[in-house]
């Protein structure tokens, strides 16, 4: 019953799986241990196009750039290269042509906010106060005593102010020194973002995951953030500096910054802008653009990988969600990414199958971070290069993806990689292909069943509450068919009490399920296994 109509061709997101590569860590075509493009390349049997492919609609490749990697790739030195360890921009093209051939849309990462330090508009800006790219970047006079214009602590830790011996003033860097901040009102950057955006919109790149945008435009007057009064918003990574960023981040202006981008967009029809922003929902909402549809497509809710793996704080995250995203404005969940530990080391490996149920069960977009799929760990600290490469402390949710139980895991046929292998030899896709009854499998399933159910990809969703303790509930519904979803996060079995009356059926047909369940389920005194989930076509 899958509707030919939907979704429909220029808004081939809403709905859809997303799948992120992290590329120094997907695979590693000429054995150096660095993953790369050619590499990517030959793997995409994994994603789509392929008997026995995860199925998702498009890749987001982390930033591919040239970078000197203080932030691996996060600091770019050139917007419209490729990095000589990941390839060629010919080898992008051949990965980008490779992708569609698959009917597989290709993301980029565009950071807008922050150039490295190498990049040629830094090097002119700090070579003298009347250099043509100075006022490309945010300077600022010391403040009293010499000291830092304003007490905006990094997000990294520490001061967000660098001092700049040569031409005596400070500039700014929301993340690590290496990364100094873009002045977004200068009408130049906005315009040479842009041609950045065009230059890959033009080699058909189907849209960007917009970096850290919140740090986009700052207070003009530098005014001290105040001490933090409530709760913090949703814990980025980093610093904890005690401090409200009232003034350094997700100022109002930032919408004017995101409405630039998405009329850039639109330019090129078709092309997705997904932004992220470490927010509560609430002021993430506006990111798109409350109903008016000219700021981001999409963009990241985080809560939901923030939330405790707790019924309450589960259910709340989810009914927040729905609440600030009205029908027609589509969610964006993701369980893990290249910042965040691993869901089967934050949740706990158990859980995996109840967590790949939750993110693909639910109305919105869906973001799989590479390796959660096989439910790869986080690094064990010990295991990992002293000093790390990663000063934050997040190397250990970037170690290499695992293809097989062999030495260098079919990640490298080379040396050494750039960062060890977890458990490669117990954990890999190879084995987990094979076994009908792995993480891998179940994430191809659920992907399957949302595919062929208009209800799992792109329905409306509503709560069923009180259902049993430790129980989520909810119904998705489209066209002419209705799903029963329920989802037990507790270690206990339970039985639930569902209301059979406003549910309108007694039965459903198991769509899919993290247990062997088949056939026709009675919904009266249904007893669901721990940790087990189900959704039923009603
Ligand atoms: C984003 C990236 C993170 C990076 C930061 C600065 O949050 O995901 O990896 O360090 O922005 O660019
Ligand atoms: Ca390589």
């Amino acid at each position: 019953m899958t509707d030919a109509a939907w979704p429909p061709r220029d808004r081939w997101w809403e709905g859809a799986v997303l799948y992120q590569v992290y590329p120094r860590s997907f695979a590693d075509s000429n054995g150096d241990g660095i993953g790369d493009l050619r590499g990517i390349l030959d793997r995409l049997d994994h994603l789509a196009g392929a008997d026995g492919a995860l199925g998702v609609d498009a890749v987001w490749l982390s930033p591919i750039y040239p970078s000197p990697q203080h932030d691996f790739g996060y600091d770019i030195s050139d917007y419209t290269d490729v990095a000589a360890e990941f390839g060629t921009l010919q080898d992008l093209d051949a990965l980008i042509a490779a992708c569609h051939d698959r009917g597989l849309r290709f993301l980029m990462d565009l950071v807008p906010c922050h150039t490295s330090i190498e990049h040629p508009w830094f090097l002119d800006a700090r070579s003298s106060r009347d250099a043509e790219h100075r006022d490309w970047y945010v300077w600022a006079d010391p403040g009293p005593d010499d000291g830092a214009p304003s007490n905006w602590e990094s997000v990294f830790g520490g001061s967000t102010w660098e001092w700049d011996e040569a031409t005596g003033q400070f500039y700014l860097h929301t993340f690590y020194p290496e990364q100094p901040n873009l002045n977004w009102r200068n009408p130049a950057v906005a315009e040479a973002m842009a041609d950045v955006m065009r230059f890959w919109f033009d080699r058909g790149v189907d849209g960007f995951r917009v970096d850290a945008i919140f740090a986009a435009v700052h207070d003009a007057l530098f005014r001290d953030n105040p001490p933090l009064r409530r709760a913090h918003m949703i814990p980025g990574f980093g610093s904890d500096a005690g401090q409200d960023p009232l003034w350094s981040m997700a100022r109002p202006e930032v919408h004017d910054v995101i409405r630039h981008l998405r009329r850039v967009a639109n330019e090129h029809p078709g092309r997705v802008l997904v932004g992220e922003a470490y927010l509560p929902v609430e002021e993430l909402a506006g990111y798109l653009g409350h109903g008016r549809d000219d700021e981001f497509h999409l963009a990241f809710d985080f809560e939901l990988l923030h939330s405790p793996w707790e019924h309450q704080h589960l259910t709340l995250a989810v009914e927040r969600s729905e609440a600030l995203h009205p029908r027609g404005v589509w969610p964006t969940y993701a369980i893990g990414n290249h910042d965040q530990a691993r869901p089967a080391s934050r949740w706990g490996a158990e859980r995996g199958r109840a967590a790949a149920f939750l993110l693909l069960a639910l109305r919105g977009v869906a973001v799989l971070y590479a390796g959660d799929e096989i439910g790869m760990r986080n690094a064990d600290p010990a295991m990992l290069p002293d000093p790390p490469f990663d000063r934050a402390g997040r190397d250990g949710y970037r170690t290499p993806m695992q293809w097989t139980p062999s030495p260098g895991a079919g990640f490298t046929t080379g040396g050494t990689p750039w960062l060890p292998l977890v458990d490669s030899g117990t954990r890999n896709v190879a084995e987990q292909s094979a076994d009908p009854r792995s993480l891998l499998s179940l994430y191809r399933r659920l992907i399957a069943a949302r595919r062929a159910s208009p209800a799992l990809e792109h329905g409306t969703q509503r709560s069923l509450f009180g259902v049993a303790t430790d129980v989520m509930a909810w119904t998705r519904e489209a066209d002419d068919e209705r799903v029963l979803c329920v989802l037990n996060v507790g270690d206990a079995p339970q039985s639930c009490a569902l209301p059979i009356a406003r549910i309108g059926a007694d039965s459903g047909e198991v769509l899919v399920a993290t247990s062997d369940r088949v056939g026709r389920v009675a919904l009266v005194n249904l007893v669901l296994e721990p940790l087990e989930g189900i959704a039923l076509r009603l």
